[in-house]
């Protein structure tokens, strides 16, 4: 086998399985860590077993794939129809509100795309997540620790998400403080990206697709004559997930004066759950 055919099988085998490798392996094993570094194994083990060649004679030690590591491999070749995960994001205090009925209509449209697809809500206001940015922030964006307890478990949540679904009411033409916060202390340097003084800075959430569903009080004219979803949209999806890497596959502004209010949102939901995982039936 030539080194470009190998460099080639090993891109190829990269490119295709890597990313739902490691999401595969996060989601069963619950550690973002781990599941990269095995992720990792199986590819270097793979590559140096085609380096090898099936007849191999040199009497070179080469690395043989676990068991585990083979496995997955196999899982996955027999399996017909991919296994989806969507983190469903909720920043409203209210449980009988309407931001909160529209993420469950996001979460029935996700059940109704199939079976095998799943997901899970990050409620933000019920699990009292603390949006003050401290410290402790400050020296994991400088780099100097480890990221804080609740950090570290959001990283987790996010990194076994294949999609992550965002639902908030408008406060302000922007996000509600508290999901401002969980965005400042979660989506860190050396986690979401990484800024080299030397190369600049390197996407790392490009795995992810993004869905952004805002509920405002005031009408689409007004929104539209002060130009303020387009400002939200410059901010949010472009200033904080395109800085990231990830891609926003839809960003919907709701608002009271839709016709159908308030059920036309929850239809409105329930489509965008439903099409999430579309492309992956
Ligand atoms: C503090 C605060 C600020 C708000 N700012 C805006 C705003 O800038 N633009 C807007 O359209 N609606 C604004 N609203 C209205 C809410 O976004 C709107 O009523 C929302 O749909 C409420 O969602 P809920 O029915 O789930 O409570 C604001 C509401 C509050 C409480």
């Amino acid at each position: 086998m030539s080194q470009l055919g190998l460099k080639e099988q090993v891109g190829a085998l990269y490119v295709g399985h890597h990313g739902w490798l490691r999401n595969w392996l996060n989601r069963r094993l619950g550690d973002a860590h781990h599941a990269a570094d095995l992720a990792h194994d199986t590819f270097v083990q793979h590559g140096l077993l085609i380096a090898a060649g099936p007849g191999r004679s040199s009497s070179k030690p080469v690395a043989q794939p676990t068991n585990s590591s083979l496995l997955l491999v196999g899982c996955h070749s027999d399996r017909e129809v991919p296994t989806m995960h969507a983190l469903i994001v909720v920043a409203h205090p209210d449980q009988a509100s309407l931001t909160h009925a529209i993420a469950d209509h996001v979460a029935q449209g996700v059940a109704a795309s199939g079976p095998q697809h799943s997901f899970e809500f990050a409620d933000l206001a019920s699990e009292a997540f603390d949006p003050r940015f401290t410290q402790a922030d400050v020296a994991l964006h400088l780099t100097k620790e480890d990221p804080p307890a609740d950090v570290a478990a959001e990283h987790a949540r996010i990194d076994r998400a294949d999609a992550l679904v965002l639902v908030y009411p408008v406060h302000w033409w922007s996000f509600p403080a508290l999901l401002k916060g969980w965005i400042d202390r979660v989506f860190t340097n050396g986690w979401a990206y990484d800024a080299h003084p030397d190369v600049g800075v390197v996407k790392k959430l490009q795995r992810l697709q993004v869905h952004l569903i805002a509920s405002g009080g005031a009408d689409m004219r007004t929104y539209a004559r002060h130009g303020y979803f387009g400002a939200m949209k410059t901010q949010i999806d472009h200033g904080i997930f395109g800085y990231c890497g990830a891609r926003v596959a839809t960003s919907d502004l709701l608002v009271s004066s839709d016709a159908g209010y308030p059920s036309s949102h929850l239809d409105a939901a329930q489509a965008i759950g439903k099409r999430i995982f579309a492309a992956q039936q």
